[in-house]
């Protein structure tokens, strides 16, 4: 294996802080860079600025180590280096095309402040072909007798097992130009023993467009069968199992809900269809994911109604805020369109949720936020449940049975076996199942 590398990651976001740490402890030497200089103040002192499994304890311990360390002064982390990886966010424009601006930035601080020959290793989800533009720039810029190459390397991780995810991914997909670029790059990965997929840069920029785009496909597809289910009598949950035994199909990604929500689907998807329309292909399949998607925080608001009655003047308990469970990400959470239309028809909120309330409460300062789910349940005229956090499926159902007002659960992820929550004198709707009604006749 070669000598342990010198890396700066810039950008220490989720992926950022989540790689720079990773790196460090496969032994290499890392310097995490971030413009803002709060955040690197607070990791200077041992304090995450994100909530993630893990995380706190493996900073801690390779900056020990001597092998991790924080600057928000680029020029210095940029001259330190021989590996600079890119992460930065790339969020999306009003008019739907991917906002470059930060990673053109860190791109014109390299260029200025590079005075040996480095390898630029994009992880920002990027549009195809800016591996090739962003080097064609940084050769123009910087000195001339140095060699600056550019290498594509996605990063599939996920929100709240990011760090796992890291170690042990299906794949490691690098997109070069230079054999020898690419290879050193995937020399960096060499103690995870993971498939190494090496492509050219342009494809390795679309397989991570094309992988959540698939992913979020898969979702949006079981949310259209659940639907159909509820008008046919079928439950969902039965369907996708027997889908899923299928080799060709795989069981996962296919729990019926109110949708995909956070800082990835939503975004890279909408990336995806406008990068489409400029090229003057229309991707017909996934302007229908997005659609069906956007569809499925509104059906379920009116499944809320249709179970409620009047829903003005109602006491609603939310429970679960963020975007998925093991996060404080808020991020194009479903939970927030489902409250804001609650609210819009009238209803009194109260949210629940056990890592998101301190986010929330600087995002929806008009929400009734509540740590303690049961206060947030009392007297409710409804349960509805949006995220499915293991800390809602613990709670004491039969004591929340005794504190609300009226015994409904409208369940959007779920998480219950109807009969069980029936057996606990529970009214019980979920996605895709048989609807209280139907279940009782059954009966
Ligand atoms: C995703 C990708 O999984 C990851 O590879 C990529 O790098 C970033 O985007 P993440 O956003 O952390 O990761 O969340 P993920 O666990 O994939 O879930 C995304 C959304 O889909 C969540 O809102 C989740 O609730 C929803 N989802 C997921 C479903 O509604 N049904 C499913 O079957 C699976």
């Amino acid at each position: 294996m070669r000598e342990a590398e010198r890396i700066a990651v810039i950008g220490a976001g989720y992926v950022g802080l989540v790689s720079g740490a990773c790196f460090a402890e496969m032994g290499h030497r890392v310097i995490c860079v971030d413009q803002a200089e709060e955040k690197i103040a607070r990791l200077q002192q041992g304090e995450m600025p994100i909530y993630e499994p893990d995380l706190q304890e493996l900073v801690t311990s390779n900056v020990l180590a001597n092998r991790l360390s924080f600057t928000s002064q680029i020029g210095e982390a940029v001259r330190g280096s021989d590996i600079i990886i890119i992460a930065v966010g790339t969020p999306t424009l009003d008019n739907g095309d991917v906002d470059m601006s930060q990673v053109n930035s860190v791109l014109a601080s390299i260029a200025a402040n590079a005075i040996t020959s480095k390898i630029v290793v994009m992880k920002s989800t990027v549009p195809v072909g800016s591996g090739s533009l962003a080097e064609q720039y940084l050769r123009l810029l910087a000195a001339s007798h140095i060699e600056i190459q550019v290498v594509s390397n996605p990063e599939f991780l996920r929100e709240g097992s990011a760090i796992w995810d890291t170690f042990h991914p299906d794949r490691i997909v690098i997109g070069a130009k230079h054999p020898d670029a690419g290879a050193r790059i995937a020399a960096l990965h060499a103690s995870l023993r993971a498939e190494v997929l090496m492509t050219d840069r342009e494809s390795a920029e679309l397989i991570k467009y094309a992988s959540n785009a698939f992913l979020a496909t898969k979702i949006s597809f079981i949310n259209e069968m659940a639907n159909v289910c509820e008008k046919v009598d079928a439950n969902v949950s039965l369907v996708a199992k027997g889908m899923g035994l299928d080799r060709r199909i795989g069981p996962h990604f296919l729990n019926a809900g109110i949708g995909y929500g956070g800082s990835c689907f939503p975004k890279d998807t909408k990336a995806q269809l406008k990068l489409a329309q400029n090229i003057d292909y229309d991707f017909k399949i996934l302007r229908s994911v997005i659609e069906v998607n956007h569809l499925q925080r509104e059906r379920f608001v009116t499944k809320i109604e249709q179970e409620v009655g009047r829903v003005s003047g109602k006491k609603i308990a939310v429970l679960g805020l963020a975007f998925k469970p093991n996060t404080d990400d808020l991020r194009d959470a479903p939970a927030l369109d489902i409250i804001a239309g609650l609210q819009q028809l009238g209803a009194v909120v109260h949210a629940y949720d056990p890592a998101a309330v301190e986010h929330a409460s600087s995002l929806l300062p008009d929400l009734q936020l509540f740590t303690d789910p049961y206060a947030a349940l009392d007297e409710a005229d409804a349960v509805v449940i949006t995220t499915e956090w293991e800390a809602i499926r613990c709670l004491n159902w039969r004591l929340i049975r005794s504190l609300v007002k009226e015994p409904l659960i409208v369940d959007g992820r779920n998480m219950f076996e109807p009969d069980d929550m029936r057996e606990l004198g529970f009214t019980y709707v979920s996605i895709g199942r048989k609807t209280a009604v139907q279940a009782e006749m059954v009966v």
